[in-house]
């Protein structure tokens, strides 16, 4: 193998040799290369590689000459010139790619942004480490600006562009589990009942689970695909990128309220959140510019508390819905964990809500078929007369069998089920339509942390950019203003200042997100 190389490479050395040109054409190239990076200091090795390739080139060079010449050569100079092949095909790599991730992460750390563009655009990528490395110093940073009452550097984020992008790479080398659904939309043929079922869904899961539905995505003013899905990430975010001793506010974080949230949380907020939105991207098929956050933010459900409508507030469990029901404009929907079932809470499964695929054509038939293995002969004779059995009997009964409380037998009967144990770090991303139903059951004991967040493919109207005070960023300096004005925002604001900005802020999302050339 090594011998069939360096013959291959004396062959073609020997080939180039007819011209006589060999050592100049390497000067050449190695200058081109040169020039091309010039962004990078003086002591990069890539001077040192050129001397070792002229070097290289000029042992084989002798070695061929002597031969052609029909001189002796001893096997001594044959393996130094065997050797200097081989080193001389390395060097050529290196010559191809000549930074090391080392050289990158030191770039990234003195926030080199030049050196760094380079880097990345001769094919190197952010490791991990590299990229969590990025990310503090960007923090480092950011604080250091506002010590000092400096405006933010362009520098920073463009070096947030660059993590955002690593996240994305690291991100779609985890695992994923996707499970295409059939999109469904409310049957248009139900009118005005059709309406007031759909606005009574949250207080009335059973009418929302007999929605009529009809195949299709409604998507209202925006631009999603015709693909429906749901994907589980059980590694979204790492252990430290969820720790919430690191990141104490990310347990209750709004845009709205930023004013005593540390840097380095607002910054990690929204980096989960725009792998959110570039995973809609790439699962979709949508050009990242069309996808918008229009709500994102923690949420704490606690065992034993009632949730306070149908939005925000502490609660122990959510009620079957539909995100696209609850806002015309979600479109693709996410829930991010912060804690783990069985170690912080227990209960408070995510649950996807479908309708069982029955062979039966009559669905009160197949729904009672259901009930009778697991229901008392008797309460299943007061259900076949339309009796109701007593509310005590209901809330307080329970199958002898299995144990489950009678309301929840009617809650499964004729659904399929299909449970997700929540654990830190792990995300369910979804088609925000009615094929993707759900509710969360009870918290029975202790805190769920979870982040919601839902994304529209609604375009934003030029005339809303137009009317602010600044418009879409032109330069990265412009980019840099709006990061610090519109997220690290701390300040007391009144809340019409506050409703504004955050406005602002999901409008410019993806100008303060993604690099100038995407914009
Ligand atoms: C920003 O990047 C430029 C170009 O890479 C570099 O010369 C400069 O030192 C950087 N600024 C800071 C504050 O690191
Ligand atoms: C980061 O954010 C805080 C607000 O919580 C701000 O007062 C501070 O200047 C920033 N820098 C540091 C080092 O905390
Ligand atoms: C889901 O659909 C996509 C095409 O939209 C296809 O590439 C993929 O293989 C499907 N996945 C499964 C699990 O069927």
């Amino acid at each position: 193998m090594t011998s069939s190389m360096s013959i291959a490479s004396i062959l073609t050395v020997l080939f180039c040799s007819f011209f006589h040109q060999l050592p100049s054409a390497l000067a050449f190239a190695v200058h081109h290369r040169l020039s091309k990076s010039s962004a990078l200091d003086q002591t990069t090795p890539i001077t040192t590689l050129a001397a070792a390739v002229t070097q290289d080139s000029e042992v084989i060079l002798e070695t061929l000459k002597k031969k052609l010449d029909g001189k002796s050569v001893s096997p001594e100079e044959i393996i130094s010139a065997l050797d200097a092949s081989d080193t001389l095909l390395s060097h050529l790599d290196q010559l191809e790619n000549p930074y090391t991730n080392d050289q990158l992460h030191q770039a990234v750390v003195s926030l080199d942004i030049d050196a760094v563009d380079t880097m990345l655009a001769s094919g190197l990528q952010m490791d991990e480490v590299t990229t969590n490395a990025a990310f503090w110093t960007v923090v480092q940073s950011i604080n250091n600006a506002e010590e000092n009452n400096l405006p933010l550097e362009a520098n920073v984020t463009k070096m947030i562009h660059h993590v955002f992008e690593a996240d994305h790479q690291h991100l779609l080398t985890r695992g994923k589990q996707t499970t295409n659904v059939t999109c469904m939309m409310p049957d248009d043929n139900i009118g005005i009942e059709g309406a007031a079922r759909k606005m009574n869904y949250v207080f009335d899961d059973g009418d929302h689970k007999n929605l009529p539905l009809t195949e299709g995505r409604r998507c209202e003013g925006g631009h999603c695909c015709d693909k429906c899905s749901r994907n589980i990430f059980p590694t979204f975010a790492t252990d430290a990128e969820s720790n919430l001793e690191t990141f104490p506010d990310l347990k209750s974080l709004t845009f709205n309220d930023l004013e005593k949230v540390p840097n380095e949380t607002i910054l990690q907020f929204v980096r989960l959140v725009e792998r959110v939105r570039r995973t809609i991207a790439h699962e979709y098929g949508l050009p990242l510019r069309t996808i918008l956050p229009l709500q994102a933010y923690s949420r704490k459900y606690v065992a034993g508390t009632t949730q306070k409508g149908g939005g925000g507030g502490e609660g122990d469990f959510v009620t079957l819905h539909t995100d696209e029901a609850t806002h015309a404009g979600y479109h693709y929907s996410c829930v991010l964990y912060l804690s783990t079932q069985g170690i912080d809470f227990e209960g408070g499964n995510f649950v996807f809500n479908d309708p069982e695929e029955k062979m039966e054509v009559n669905r009160e038939e197949a729904n009672l078929e259901e009930y009778v293995d697991d229901i008392d002969d008797k309460l299943l004779e007061m259900l076949k007369n339309g009796e109701l059995p007593e509310d005590d009997i209901v809330i307080g009964g329970y199958d002898d069998d299995t144990g489950i409380p009678l309301e929840e037998e009617i809650r499964r009967a004729g659904r399929k089920l299909t449970p997700f144990s929540p654990e830190r770090g792990a995300a369910v991303i979804f088609s925000s339509g009615w094929e993707n139903m759900h509710e969360v059951e009870k918290i029975t004991s202790g805190v769920r942390y979870a982040v919601p967040c839902f994304f529209t493919t609604c375009p934003v109207p030029e005339a809303a950019y137009e009317q602010m005070v600044v418009g879409k960023p032109k330069t990265d300096e412009d980019i840099a203003d709006d990061w610090l004005h519109l997220l690290l925002a701390h300040r007391n604001e009144t809340p019409t200042e506050s409703v504004g900005r955050v406005k602002e802020l999901l409008m410019k999302w993806h100008f303060l997100c993604s690099p100038l050339s995407e914009h």
